[in-house]
This record gives structure tokens, sequence and C-alpha cells, in this order.
């Protein structure tokens, strides 16, 4: 057990003197749990290989998983990337401070440690006033993965911090519920054309508009079945699982009220008893699960899948909350913009325990992210 002090920061306004005492745990080579724009991370000195290997174990975290690194400016992107191609230094000016991580040729500084001994690095400078504070108040870029237990939803608030790793970590500071609610979207430059390895806040749409270039979507990155280790380590692992099963039933859905017949089907036909299972949906559909008397949980408009996505992991997490709920189905959404994070997300999160309405593969051509 580690003595956990939870330090509340004001995301608008952050205290020095608190920002001072955690850069200081970070400086002595201890972990700090702090708020970025996507989700909360769990830092140490990406320098020093001992306090980045205390991570590992706080999160119970498989070694060979790399960790991202998180800058405070352009300086250290140099510092921690051996060769930065003039693509990722135009796509760092256009989306920096943002949730875009980009993989690059790590430089001699940054330990093994830190990249489960890779050549490349994850870099990406955070949009969170806290987070760029406490980077440059340590004097080194914080290697930081999301400061969730291994396998569990990332943490979009303190309390879900507090949760998996009070008792484990040095520090939590506690600045609220973290604005996207999923995670950075990365992209692997070291190849050409550049790969997404994983969807996150940032639409790889955008990334390509100003890349002027194709970026390659696996169909690991879609969420749909397990990625090349070589290319993407993390992506073997079970991810944002609830404890209790989900299904995702993916369909048609330019006819919502058809769609949501479809589910109810579904979720009548699977469940043992449909009164003790749960349906994550959204605004426009809800009307139809409640009439025929089925629990929800609300993700948010399909008009707005910003919302969607700030609820999305706090909605994992209270499937197993719920007492007299067994089991879970949720919604699809349509794979473009912040779509495509969040049908990555959720297809993990059900182990790939995937219904398509009216037959048809989520695989084949035609459910081809879009360019
Ligand atoms: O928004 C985010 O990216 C959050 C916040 C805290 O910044 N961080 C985050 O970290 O989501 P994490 O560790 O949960 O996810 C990082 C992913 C992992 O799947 C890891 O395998 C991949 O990035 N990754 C890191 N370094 C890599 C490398 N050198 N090569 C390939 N994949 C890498
Ligand atoms: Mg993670």
């Amino acid at each position: 057990m580690v003595e956990t002090r939870i330090l509340k920061i004001d995301p608008e306004r952050p205290d020095p003197e608190l920002v001072r005492e955690a850069a200081e745990v970070i400086r002595r080579g201890g972990t700090v749990a702090f708020p970025t724009e996507t989700v909360y991370g769990l830092g140490a000195d990406t320098y020093n290989p001992s306090a980045v290997m205390k991570i590992f174990e706080a999160k119970r975290r498989p070694a060979d998983n790399p960790l991202i690194v998180h800058i405070a400016d352009l300086d250290q992107l140099f510092e921690v990337a051996a060769d930065v191609p003039g693509e990722a230094l135009a796509l760092a000016r256009k989306f920096w401070p943002g949730p875009l991580t980009m993989l690059l040729r790590k430089s001699p500084r940054v330990p093994g440690e830190v990249t489960a001994k890779r050549d490349t690095v994850a870099v990406r400078m955070p949009a969170h006033p806290v987070a760029l504070a406490l980077i440059r108040e340590s004097g080194v870029p914080i290697a930081a993965p999301s400061a969730n237990l291994a396998g569990r939803p990332s943490p979009t608030t303190a309390e879900h911090v507090v949760r998996d790793l009070y008792g484990r970590v040095d520090v939590i500071i506690d600045s609220g519920h973290t604005l996207y609610g999923v995670e950075s979207t990365i992209v692997d430059l070291t190849r050409d054309p550049p790969v997404l390895l994983r969807p996150g806040a940032m639409p790889v749409e955008e990334v390509r508009r100003a890349l002027g270039k194709d970026i390659v979507i696996p169909p690991f990155a879609r969420g749909l079945g397990m990625a090349d280790v070589a290319l993407a380590p993390g992506m073997k692992y079970r991810h944002y699982a609830p404890y209790k099963k989900l299904t995702v039933v993916e369909g048609d859905y330019s006819d919502l009220e058809a769609y949501a017949r479809g589910v109810i089907e579904v979720v009548r036909r699977l469940s043992g008893d449909a009164r003790r299972a749960v349906v994550l949906c959204s605004s426009e559909t809800r009307r139809y699960y409640e009439g025929a008397g089925l629990r929800t949980i609300e993700l948010g408009p399909r008009s707005n899948l910003f919302v969607v996505a700030r609820n999305l992991f706090e909605s994992l997490r209270l499937i197993d909350e719920m007492a007299d709920v067994d089991e879970a189905y949720s919604e699809g959404f349509p794979e473009q913009g912040l779509g495509l994070a969040i049908m990555n997300r959720l297809r993990k999160a059900s182990g790939f325990s995937i219904i398509r309405l009216g037959g048809g593969d989520v695989s084949s051509p035609a459910g081809q992210a879009p360019h």
C-alpha cells in the first residue's frame, strides 16, 4: 500500500502551490494521476526507469504495453523523438496542444521501460491547464497511460481514479470531469502512408485533411478483431470492459424506430431475463426501450456524438454498479467523426460480442470506415 494524497486543483486557475506539490512528487520518482482533456493519466518522470515501473505496478499493466510521453512544448518533442519529420511538425503545430498522439522514432534519452523496448515513442501535448502546468513544473516529459486498472474503462473523473488506484499511487489530482471522455487519436508516422493505431477524440478525417494524404485504418482500429502486435502492442489486451456481459447491436441507423425494434428483439431473445438487462442507447431512441419495459442508460444524442463520447466510459462503469442488472446491450453508431472512436471502444468493451441486425458483416468492405 502507498499513501495516496488527493489534491483538488481548479482546472480554470490551477493553484501554483498545489501544482508544485504534485511536480515535486514526479521529480522525486513518484506517481501522480492527473487530468487531461481526454481522460485522466497516471504519470511519472519519463527519464526515471524505476518511477516508470511504478506505473505498470499500480495499474497491473503488462510490461510489453508502452506508454505515451506527455510534453508541454516543442523543445521536449525534439528531446524525446530522434527524428521529427516535417509532417509530424506540421501536425504538432496544427493540433497541439490537443488529443492527437504521434508515433515517432525515439531518442536514446527515452528509456526502454517507457516504450516497451521499442524503437518508437508515442508523444502528445495535452490541452489541459493542469496537465501542462504539471509537466512544466516537473521540468521533464511525463510518461502516462490512462489512470485505470489495466482492462477497465478509462477514468473521466477523479472518483474513477480513486476507485481503481487509491492506495496504489502517490497523488491523485481532482480537477472534475474531463472534456472529451475518450482517449487521444494515435497515428503512426513512422510508416508511409501513416497508420491509425487508435481512433480517439481528434477525428481521423481532420488529421487526414491536414496531412493532405491517406491514413490507413486497419480493422483493429475500428475495434474489429485483434491487432497485429508488431504494430499496436496494447491492442491485444482486453480493454474498457465492464465485469458484466456487454453485447453491441449494430444495424442501419437511417430508420431509428425500426433499428430500436430490432435491438429490443435481440435483448428479449438473448437475455435470460429482459428485466435484468440494460440498454445503452441514444437520446433519440430511449423511449422505444422504455416503452418496451426495458431499462436504459442514455449515452447522449446521435446528433451530438461529442456528448456520447463524453458519457461512454462512465456508462460502462455504471453497468457494473446497477445492482439489479446482469447484462448490458449497447446501440451502435455510424463510424464517422467521433463515431469511429466510440465504436472502437464499444466493440472492444464487449470483447467483440457484436450482433449486426439484418445480417451483413461489420468487417465487410460495405462497412468500411469513411475516407
Ligand atoms: O488520451 C490519451 O491518450 C490518454 C491520456 C492520459 O493522455 N492516454 C492513454 O494512454 O490513453 P494508454 O496507455 O491508455 O494508451 C496508449 C496506447 C496503448 O494502447 C499503447 O499500446 C500505445 O498507445 N502505444 C504507446 N506507445 C507505443 C509505441 N511505441 N508503439 C505502439 N503503440 C504505442
Ligand atoms: Mg488505457
